[in-house]
């Protein structure tokens, strides 16, 4: 049962003239955007939270802030109605008082009339958990109470449009309604599905769902101008239209926009004591890879959707506490580091997992190949390759803190690609191909990121090893390792015009070639593949790959350094993030010198392009950044100086609501 609906005693009168209203923790971090829910990189949906404009009069919308989806939260006060989401007519906002972010939830706390509310979106994280992790829903739930003392008659209401599952309003869309044991839910699909699709996908189906556990629960379809002013209308109780008497239309038609709701009536009470909606964007199949279509994990454990969104309804007490639990895991650790820094990571969790698919091959009968799981990663935001390797890269010290067998589900699919007749270089590939849901590979025999990608690659495989005790794909792929080992022993110390990924970017185009940054990338991975070789037991093939490390990293220390600074490309005067220092860290490699370490210390603390934002990630451009290479540096860093003047920049940016945008890993310093 999730309310509790408190008898007026005298004891409680009384209680209430010395009522005193809760205190309100002060809010010290403010992102322009907050995650609402954010669980795959086609349910991303955020909240634009920019100075001087209300959270509580603003639709949520997706991650590129370029699209609404329609989303509202109505309470009923005795008669007088506020909107806890969204910005609909009728209603009169609640009032804002703070946004707090965690890893795993965004609360708004709000005050309507003289109720207060925290309103959560819970966006689940549950490393180890393939089922779990990869059925895309969210949840959203309500608590509150009374700030007068007094019980109120309450009313709760909440809807969701099809704008959920296309980019446009004109598109024709069909709605359902089921119940099962624990759940009532709506869904609402396009009638013109298509895979083909940059950001909003156009193949999905959307669900809205609440426990059936409810007593006063309604669940319609109707139109915005029919519903939410049935639920709006004065007088208290709840009375909405029936249900609608079709089921097609399109995202807004004639009579407005068809939204499907679920509202119910707690009658007289003081507090509300979570009250829970879900959220889902189901897209099945997610892909095909090698010709096979690939199915959600989840499914290998629940027949259907509507079996799964029964269990996610049973289970959200439990997944509630799961999250608090992690939460609390994850910024005891990261407060060990720094406050700024367990900001950050609140912001940026989501984000990371929410950038994959866990995906199962489907066998010809429909059953699962258990034993074939991979992972799949959107480019979201830059591009829409598949599989990114520098993005892999990027999300490594997530993955590996979280849940180091992901870091394997993303590699296998890769490496599967690159050992087949369909690939032919003797480097890694940059992904899987473009635009992703589709998966062509990437045959691109354009050399230019090859000390980057073979760099990667090597150095993911050995971290993966590592972190999760899992050799399976260094003894299936050992031959494609060694084959990146050797053009490292070839390329990487004098890499010339090669770049690294982020000059794909137009904010980071790099003017000047022997990247030194690039070339410790290389020289990192000819150390991990010497490691790689002797997991493998192949000692001659370790020793030539430590030689190999051992002495180009004498060459690379005497070509970088000069009166104790580090440079970013050989041989000038130029400066630089050497971000890739970390994997010597994470691999626990110590193939870079200590003085090296102190050097690029010495380095950035005198380093003259620190600007508002941070340090620029080279002098070669000097006016962007990433915040993720910049932490990579602030991690690899050995003093608490310079790791904090880092994380500063990052997070000076990352709590700026000055301009839109969800958290980025290009900016502007
Ligand atoms: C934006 O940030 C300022 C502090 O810089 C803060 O006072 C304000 O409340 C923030 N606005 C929102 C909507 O978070
Ligand atoms: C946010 O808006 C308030 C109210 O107008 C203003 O006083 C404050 O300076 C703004 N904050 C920032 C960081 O611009
Ligand atoms: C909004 O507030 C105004 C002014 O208090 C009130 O007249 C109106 O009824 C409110 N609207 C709703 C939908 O409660
Ligand atoms: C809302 O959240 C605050 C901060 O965690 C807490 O102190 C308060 O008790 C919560 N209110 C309710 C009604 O749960
Ligand atoms: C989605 O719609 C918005 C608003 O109409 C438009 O600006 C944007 O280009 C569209 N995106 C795609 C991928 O069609
Ligand atoms: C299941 O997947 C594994 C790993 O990719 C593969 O070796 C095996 O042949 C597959 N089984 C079937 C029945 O296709
Ligand atoms: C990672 O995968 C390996 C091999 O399947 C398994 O033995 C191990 O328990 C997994 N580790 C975690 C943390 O799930
Ligand atoms: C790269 O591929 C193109 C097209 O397949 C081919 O014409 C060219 O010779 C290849 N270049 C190299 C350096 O292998
Ligand atoms: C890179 O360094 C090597 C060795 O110092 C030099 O011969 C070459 O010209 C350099 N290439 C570029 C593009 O700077």
């Amino acid at each position: 049962m999730f309310c509790r609906h408190t008898l007026i005693s005298l004891g409680i009168l009384q209680l209430s003239s010395n009522w005193i209203a809760p205190a309100l923790a002060q809010q010290t971090f403010f992102p322009s955007a907050v995650p609402l829910a954010v669980r795959t990189p086609t349910f991303n949906c955020w909240l634009d939270t920019r100075n001087e404009t209300s959270p509580m009069e603003t639709w949520p919308r997706f991650w590129n802030d370029q699209h609404i989806l329609g989303w509202t939260g109505y309470i009923k006060v005795d008669g007088m109605t506020y909107h806890w989401l969204g910005q609909p007519i009728p209603g009169n906002g609640s009032i804002w008082l703070a946004t707090a972010v965690t890893p795993t939830r965004t609360i708004l706390t709000v005050q309507a009339g003289p109720m207060r509310l925290n309103v959560t979106f819970l966006s689940p994280i549950e490393p180890g958990d393939w089922a779990r992790q990869s059925f895309p829903f969210s949840y959203v739930y309500l608590d509150g109470e009374t700030t007068d003392g007094k019980p109120h008659s309450i009313q709760l209401y909440s809807d969701i449009s099809g704008e959920w599952v296309t980019n446009d309003t004109g598109t024709g869309i069909q709605w359902s309604k089921s119940q099962t044991g624990n759940a009532v839910f709506h869904q609402v699909e396009s009638t013109t599905p298509t895979s083909t699709f940059k950001d909003i996908a156009e193949d999905a189906t959307v669900y809205y769902a609440i426990s059936s556990a409810q007593p006063n629960l309604v669940s319609v379809v109707g139109t915005d101008r029919a519903l939410r002013p049935a639920f709006t209308a004065a007088g208290a109780g709840l009375k909405l239209p029936p249900d609608s008497a079709v089921n097609v239309g399109t995202v807004s038609g004639s009579d407005g926009y068809p939204v499907l709701a679920h509202a119910l009536n707690l009658g007289t009470t003081d507090t509300i004591t979570t009250v829970a909606w879900a959220v889902g964007v189901v897209r099945d199949p997610i892909l095909k890879f090698a010709g096979v279509p690939r199915r959600a994990y989840y499914f290998s454990q629940h027949g259907t959707v509507g079996d799964a969104i029964d269990a996610f309804m049973a289970d959200f007490p439990a997944a509630r506490e799961r999250a608090i639990a992690l939460d609390q895991k994850i910024l005891q650790d990261a407060a060990a580091v720094s406050p700024e820094y367990a900001d950050l990571v609140s912001l940026a969790t989501r984000q990371a997992m929410a950038g994959m698919e866990i995906t199962l091959s489907t066998l010809p009968d429909g059953s699962f190949n258990m034993s074939d799981v991979k992972a799949f990663m959107k480019d979201v935001g830059n591009s829409q390759r598949v599989n990114p390797t520098e993005a892999i890269y990027a999300a490594l010290p997530a993955s590996m803190y979280l849940d180091a067998n992901i870091t394997g589900a993303l590699l296998e699919p890769l490496l599967e690609y690159q050992s087949s007749s369909s690939y032919g270089n003797s480097y890694a590939a940059p992904d899987l191909g473009t635009p992703f849901p589709s998966v062509p590979g990437n045959p691109d025999n354009n050399t230019v990121y090859g000390v980057e990608n073979s760099g990667s690659m090597l150095i993911l495989v050995l971290a993966h090893a590592k972190s999760s005790g899992d050799g399976s794909l260094i003894g299936k792929y050992y031959d494609l390792l060694k084959q990146w080992g050797d053009y490292l022993t070839s390329n990487a110390l004098i890499p010339g015009q090669q770049n690294p990924a982020d000059a794909r970017d137009t904010g980071l185009a790099q003017n000047h070639g022997n990247i030194t940054n690039l070339a410790l990338k290389g020289l990192i991975a000819i150390q991990a593949m010497a490691e790689i070789s002797q997991i493998m037991g192949q000692t001659a093939d370790a020793q030539k790959y430590q030689t190999s490390a051992k002495t180009r990293m004498e060459s690379w220390v005497h070509l970088t350094s000069a009166s104790g600074q580090l440079h970013w490309t050989y041989g000038d005067s130029t400066f630089g993030l050497m971000y890739n220092f970390l994997a010597d860290k994470l691999l626990k490699l110590n193939v870079v010198p200590a003085s090296i370490y102190t050097a690029e210390s010495t380095t950035l603390s005198n380093n003259p392009a620190q600007q508002d934002f941070g340090i620029a990630l080279s002098s070669d451009n000097s006016l962007n950044t990433r915040s993720d290479w910049t932490l990579f540096s602030a991690a690899a860093a050995t003093d608490k100086q310079t790791r904090d003047l880092l994380i500063s920049g990052v997070h000076k940016y990352a709590s700026s609501n000055l301009t839109s945008g969800t958290f980025p890993t290009l900016y502007n310093v």
